[in-house]
């Protein structure tokens, strides 16, 4: 991590004054002015990724007008007609449904969940897995398992709807029956008939306050799982380290990002306009939540 010091105000005219002058006497390799790029970046940065009502985030996430350089990889949001936010993790699109960036807790369902066409039901289901480097299961959420075309097996407790009569399927039998299992409840003498039974199963997870409707209803399966479960995307002590400083940059009036150099470096960027070091001075006892200075 670095701290940015920007000069007083006339360098930014002195840059200026340079490029006017390159220009006008064309000098192929212009001087590099730093605090001008770095001004830039924090006006990049500043602005958060925000999309329909409960998404509105910054630093990790980066993606639609903030560049690469204001998040960390693997944060990157889409969004989607300017009120769906997506993200891919491992390959798998995820439909982003809000993000709480107080508890630094996302909901996220599989964008195939979402999807309304039956025609093959079992087929938009697939084993929902996460990049463990970069989000963690939060507390509270229940696996599930789906098992999909499964002949009638007389459990209506555990069954719902999913395809057609054409459901045709890739597995051993071409029934159209699809059952679920709580994964907490693993044991259950259902869980082996099933699985010896059915054609395909899958793995998911749901929030653990869903698991009452489902036991109400258990052909509200479908819905259920658009509406997603819960993620940590500080899954690290160094993602959690990382997401602090940028609170306290924030904090100070700052924004973060990461500088242009070859090591990667989270940067606090300072506004030029305010004119103020956003650090405190080593010889000063912090009195905020200011970072220290580095050392010239
Ligand atoms: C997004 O959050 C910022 C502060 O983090 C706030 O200033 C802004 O008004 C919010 N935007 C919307 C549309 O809620
Ligand atoms: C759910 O499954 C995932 C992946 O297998 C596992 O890491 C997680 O601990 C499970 N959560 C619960 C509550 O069983
Ligand atoms: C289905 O199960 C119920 C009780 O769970 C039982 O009364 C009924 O006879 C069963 N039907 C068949 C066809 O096995
Ligand atoms: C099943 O397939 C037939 C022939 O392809 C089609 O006419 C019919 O509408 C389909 N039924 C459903 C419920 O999709
Ligand atoms: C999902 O994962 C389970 C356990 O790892 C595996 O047995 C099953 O075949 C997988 N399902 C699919 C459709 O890949
Ligand atoms: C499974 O988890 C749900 C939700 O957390 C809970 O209500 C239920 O009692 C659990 N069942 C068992 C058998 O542990
Ligand atoms: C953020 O500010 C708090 C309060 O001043 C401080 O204790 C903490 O070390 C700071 N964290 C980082 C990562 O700079």
């Amino acid at each position: 991590m670095a701290f940015i010091h920007f000069p007083p105000a006339p360098s930014s005219g002195f840059c200026t004054i340079i490029f006017v002058l390159a220009l006008l006497i064309r000098i192929n390799h212009l001087p590099v002015c730093m605090p001008q790029q770095q001004n830039n970046r924090y006006n990049d940065c500043y602005r958060n990724f925000q999309c329909g009502t409960d998404v509105n985030v910054s630093f990790p996430f980066w993606g639609g007008s903030r560049p690469n350089y204001c998040g960390s990889l693997g944060y990157q949001l889409n969004c989607i007609d300017g009120d769906v936010a997506e993200m891919e993790i491992l390959s798998q699109t995820f439909r982003v449904l809000a993000i709480d960036p107080e508890t630094k807790v996302a909901r996220i369902t599989r964008k195939k969940f979402m999807d309304d066409d039956d025609a093959d039901c079992a087929s938009k289901y697939h084993n929902t897995t996460l990049d463990f480097a970069l989000f963690s299961y939060a507390p509270g959420i229940v696996n599930l398992t789906l098992y999909f075309h499964c002949p009638n097996l007389n459990k209506s407790s555990l069954k719902f709807k999913c395809g057609g009569i054409n459901s045709t399927g890739s597995g051993t039998s071409s029934a159209s029956d699809a059952y679920f299992v709580i994964s907490n409840t693993s044991g259950d003498s259902s869980t082996s008939m099933l699985s010896s039974s059915c054609g395909r199963s899958v793995q998911v997870s749901t929030m653990g306050s869903a698991i009452r409707e489902l036991t109400d209803n258990p052909s509200s399966l479908p819905k259920v799982l658009k509406e997603g479960f819960d993620v940590s995307y500080v899954a690290s002590a160094a993602s959690r380290t990382d997401v602090e400083f940028c609170l306290n940059c924030s904090a100070s009036g700052g924004t973060c990002g990461y500088s242009d150099t070859a090591v990667k470096s989270l940067t606090c960027f300072s506004s030029s306009v305010k004119g103020t070091y956003l650090c405190t001075p080593k010889n000063k006892v912090p009195s905020s939540s200011l970072p220290v200075c580095p050392t010239q």
